[in-house]
């Protein structure tokens, strides 16, 4: 291991006292904070101090991380395993700036795609789309998995109260029959859009689920032009989305330099821009390329994703903790976490480095969360008492998205009240002063004190919002894209490609084979398995 990494484990090692800091430093909130596009981030709630602060910068200095930047700018083939560039930021540039971009190539096949989603969200907002029995559209049926799935669904939900759509819009990503099921006992075929979105549009839980949607639409009497009709991909491999009898008028593109996790910018964000209506979408886009701007001009000391990132490694490989909660205070919030695993664990969730060295430390941390304060009555207990340090990311919008401003005021005081408590938390003197106040004899007092302290000095981040809207969910997302992508480039490791997921797909093959009375050797275990299926299957 290297010297700053060195550095940073033997600085990690010293003690330090979040409370002593808070207390011996009045300015301490005002130095740890910054805002960009209007978000607000307060990192004071971390276990650094200056020392520790400027080796972790000295650390991205010292990185490839600037270098990296500029060349996923200039469109270099940065995914080096699978030789692509990585373009997701040309996604959400403004009209303006796509003149200026040098592959006028690429900004004209980005036009044209934005294009065909405005010209598809108008004529299903003006419900003159009609099905094959000569009926509106009112339901479209989303057919992806991954970052063909995770992030439309996530942001439609975020977005929830700026829906302006009379089209009800619904997922099915698993390959678990009671998706689809469910979705064919509840609507019509007659109107219901399918779009099967898949980058590789060779995704086996996509092309069963669109399998099945199909045949659905067969058995209520649709034939090859009515399922032609209600049929829409999105993907790069046009030609397998066309064997699949999709019409290439309605084939939006994809292309290999976006990765599926950062695809939301694409016609992956179809089902978003029809939920919010062409205008909010171009918003949602804004507030990316807002962030992507003060990513690329900030310095890095007030760089708000390389802050984030920073902070990361800082946990990871300096205190060795493994994990890193993500905890929205917000209900329509409530899919990020499962939306950022993907981003971060998928992107840096890796082995070795860019020259296929093993690294020689360990990266992506285990992403996990739900909104609150649900939480805070399951898993925050862990969080306050017990000897793991996890780091949790708390998210706020200033502004609610209803009129129930006291449910509003008290969600915001829970959140501060927690990233307070995590980080003062409570000692056995104060814990026992407590119970004699509250009339306890000394024993009792004295017995319980344990219980009832907390250690404290667990770390948080808090990022304000103000509000809930198209632009700050936008900007938020590509936050957290910057932040994985700067941990990616110190850790030298590739963040776009994703060969660890192959393995289970290849292994499946053979095992469903088994089931469909071809039997091979497997393991013992997993024979087992199979025989105890089959028998729970033919009894
Ligand atoms: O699970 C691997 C993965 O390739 C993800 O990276 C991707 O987002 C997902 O599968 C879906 O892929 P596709 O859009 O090609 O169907």
């Amino acid at each position: 291991m290297s010297a700053p990494w060195q550095a940073l484990q033997q600085l990690a090692a010293e003690p330090f006292s979040l409370r002593q800091a808070f207390s011996d430093d009045a300015e301490r909130a005002q130095r740890y904070q910054l805002a960009a596009c209007g978000i607000e981030l307060d990192y004071s709630k971390n276990l650094i101090n200056e020392q520790r602060w400027q080796q972790l910068l000295a650390l991205a200095k010292q990185s490839e991380l600037c270098q990296l930047r500029s060349r996923m700018v200039a469109g270099e083939a940065i995914n080096h395993t699978e030789q692509r560039s990585v373009g997701h930021m040309r996604l959400r540039l403004p009209e303006h700036a796509l003149t200026t971009l040098d592959d006028q190539a690429v900004a004209t096949e980005i036009r044209s795609c934005r294009q065909q989603m405005t010209a598809l969200v108008n004529q299903l907002h003006a419900q003159s789309y009609l099905g094959y029995q000569g009926q509106p559209i009112t339901d479209l049926i989303w057919v992806g998995i991954g970052g063909s799935l995770l992030g439309p669904q996530m942001a439609c939900e975020a977005l929830n109260p700026f829906n302006q759509s009379p089209v009800k819009i619904h997922f099915a990503g698993n390959i678990d029959g009671a998706v689809v099921h469910d979705l064919c006992q509840t609507l019509k075929p007659e109107t219901s859009l399918v779009v099967v979105a898949s980058k590789s549009f060779g995704t086996e839980e996509t092309r069963q689920n669109a399998l099945s949607l199909r045949q659905w639409f067969l058995d209520h009497g649709a034939d090859q032009a009515a399922i032609t009709r209600h049929f829409w991909a999105t993907s790069s491999n046009i030609q397998a989305a066309a064997d699949f009898g999709i019409m290439p008028e309605h084939i939006l593109p994809m292309w290999d330099w976006v990765g599926g996790r950062y695809s939301i910018w694409s016609a992956i964000g179809l089902p978003l821009a029809l939920q919010l209506g062409n205008e909010q979408f171009e918003q949602f886009l804004a507030g990316a390329h807002a962030m992507d701007q003060h990513f690329l001009q900030a310095d890095l000391a007030n760089n708000m994703p390389v802050v984030l990132a920073l902070l990361g490694i800082w946990y990871i490989n300096g205190m060795g903790c493994q994990s890193q909660a993500l905890l929205p205070y917000n209900h329509y919030l409530r899919l990020l976490p499962s939306y950022v695993q993907q981003l971060d664990m998928e992107s840096n969730g890796k082995q070795v480095d860019h020259a296929g060295q093993p690294l020689p430390c360990a990266t992506a941390p285990v992403i996990w969360g739900d909104a609150g304060t649900n939480g805070q009555h399951a898993y925050h207990q862990l969080l306050h008492q017990s000897q793991l340090v996890i780091p949790a990311d708390f998210i706020l919008a200033a502004k609610p998205q209803h009129a129930l401003t006291d449910h509003h005021l008290r969600l915001a005081a829970h959140c501060f009240a927690q990233t307070q408590a995590l980080m003062q938390g409570k000692t056995i003197a104060e814990a026992k002063a407590e119970c004699l106040a509250q009339g306890m004899s000394e024993q009792h007092a004295a017995m319980l004190a344990p219980h009832k302290a907390s250690p404290g000095n667990k770390p948080s981040n808090t990022l304000l919002l103000p509000e809930l809207s198209p632009f700050y969910l936008g900007a938020l997302l590509a936050l957290y894209e910057h932040k994985v992508f700067c941990q990616g480039a110190i850790w030298q490791l590739n963040s776009f490609d994703q060969w660890g997921v192959e393995l289970g797909k290849q292994l499946s093959g053979p095992i469903y084979q088994a089931l469909n009375g071809k039997p091979a050797p497997f393991d013992s275990s997993t024979s087992g398995l199979l025989a105890s299926l089959q028998r729970h299957l033919t009894s």
